[in-house]
């Protein structure tokens, strides 16, 4: 799950650093006051080092990435955005605020979008996808990648929880025109609250910057408060003291992925000989987080006891069964956008989505997970399966 369980003295360093050098909170100006320390922007620049991007924005959070990202490539009033009916609601907010038309998709057997679903699901309209790499297993990025370039569609990734993971070598959130992540306090990495957006071309990644900070083109002829603009925008900005712990965190991020592997392999290897247990499926060549690991079993009744029984030994199961609500489109009826979108109610609108995440659960995997911690989780399941 995360960097939190390490935070410490290198990012203190790195925010006393700020202090240590004029205290200036913004990412821009005060040049004179600043000693030349720019957190913000040497984070972005670390960022797209490590992705092998050209481009990186650093934002407020995840979700102002993905309005961010969709607000760059003009997307709005009459445009369908596809993403897929398990995320979290910030995906289809991001679609909402934008104006756009959110349409959902099924999951498949990944637990990430069902690449035959989407081919059923996109119109004349649909002009963005936007796919998630839920709990940080990569989704079926080269279906997926080539429908979209087949259809002329523009292929966004919401790599919430996928920093830091690949598919076949090549990041994820790299793969489509754009890709956002989060550095919210539950992510692999953490600066808080914090996101951000990594692009292909330098068009959008300027457009980008300028919609995040009012429309601020940041143009070097003219100080800050004379800049010139060319469109309106918003306030997204993020500050130093997130730059600083961002760039610290940054720097263990491999660190926290190998562990979080390291720890899911030994719960798999116990997990793998209970009857009646079937993974999560990852595609071919996945290098997933190991954020958390999902498995399911033959009944929500039998998922329910799992998650009962991990608790009696002080142990949370990660949004599945229990936080689905939050992360299954078919429960949001409070969004009207959502509701009318789709043709039939939203409760029966994803029955294959429905019935897979009624049986799964999902066990969080930290980096500081004792052998004995392992070990207790897979014989409760396994004492719960026995019994049931
Ligand atoms: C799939 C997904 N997208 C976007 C977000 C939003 O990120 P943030 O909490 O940084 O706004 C989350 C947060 O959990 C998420 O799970």
């Amino acid at each position: 799950m995360p960097g939190f369980e390490l935070i410490g003295k290198e990012e203190r360093d790195e925010v006393n650093s700020v202090f240590d050098s004029g205290g200036v909170l913004m990412r821009h100006a005060f040049d004179a006051k600043r000693n030349n320390t720019y957190k913000v922007k040497e984070f972005e620049s670390e960022f797209s080092k490590k992705m092998g991007v050209k481009y990186s924005l650093a934002v407020t959070s995840g979700t102002s990435a993905l309005r961010v990202a969709l607000a760059s490539l003009d997307i709005g009033e009459g445009d369908e955005v596809i993403t897929q009916s398990f995320t979290f609601v910030a995906t289809v907010e991001a679609i909402i605020e934008s104006r756009a038309i959110p349409i959902c998709t099924e999951v498949d057997a990944t637990l990430n979008m069902d690449p035959e679903d989407l081919l059923r699901r996109i119109t004349p309209k649909t002009k963005a996808v936007i796919v998630v790499h839920m709990l940080g297993t990569p989704a079926r990025l080269e279906e997926i990648q080539k429908i979209c370039v087949d259809k002329g569609i523009i292929l966004i990734e919401d790599t919430a929880w996928g920093c830091g993971g690949n598919l076949k070598g090549k990041p994820l959130g790299t793969w489509g025109r754009i890709g956002t992540f989060s550095f919210d306090f539950a992510k692999t990495m953490t600066t808080g609250e914090g996101g951000m957006i990594v692009f292909q071309n330098q068009e959008d990644y300027e457009k980008a910057f300028a919609w995040h900070d009012h429309g601020h083109e940041n143009n070097p002829k003219v100080p800050r408060w004379e800049d010139t603009r060319s469109g309106s925008g918003f306030n997204y900005r993020m500050m130093e003291l997130q730059g600083a712990v961002g760039l610290a965190q940054l720097k263990k991020l491999d660190g926290i992925v190998q562990s979080q592997r390291a720890n899911k392999a030994k719960l798999i290897q116990l997990l793998e000989g209970i009857p009646g247990i079937k993974l999560r499926e990852l595609p071919e060549g996945s290098y997933d987080t190991a954020d958390a690991l999902v498995f399911m079993v033959e009944t929500n009744e039998l998922a329910k006891k799992i998650r009962g029984k991990l608790l009696e030994i002080g142990i949370s199961t990660k949004i599945l069964p229990e936080a689905v609500t939050w992360h299954f489109a078919g429960t949001w009826n409070h969004m009207p956008e959502l509701v009318s979108s789709h043709s039939e109610p939203l409760e029966k609108a994803f029955p294959k989505t429905m019935e897979l995440l009624s049986r799964s659960v999902s066990l969080p995997i930290f980096v500081n997970m004792e052998d004995q911690m392992i070990n207790k989780v897979a014989d409760c399941i396994q004492s719960t399966i026995n019994t049931f």
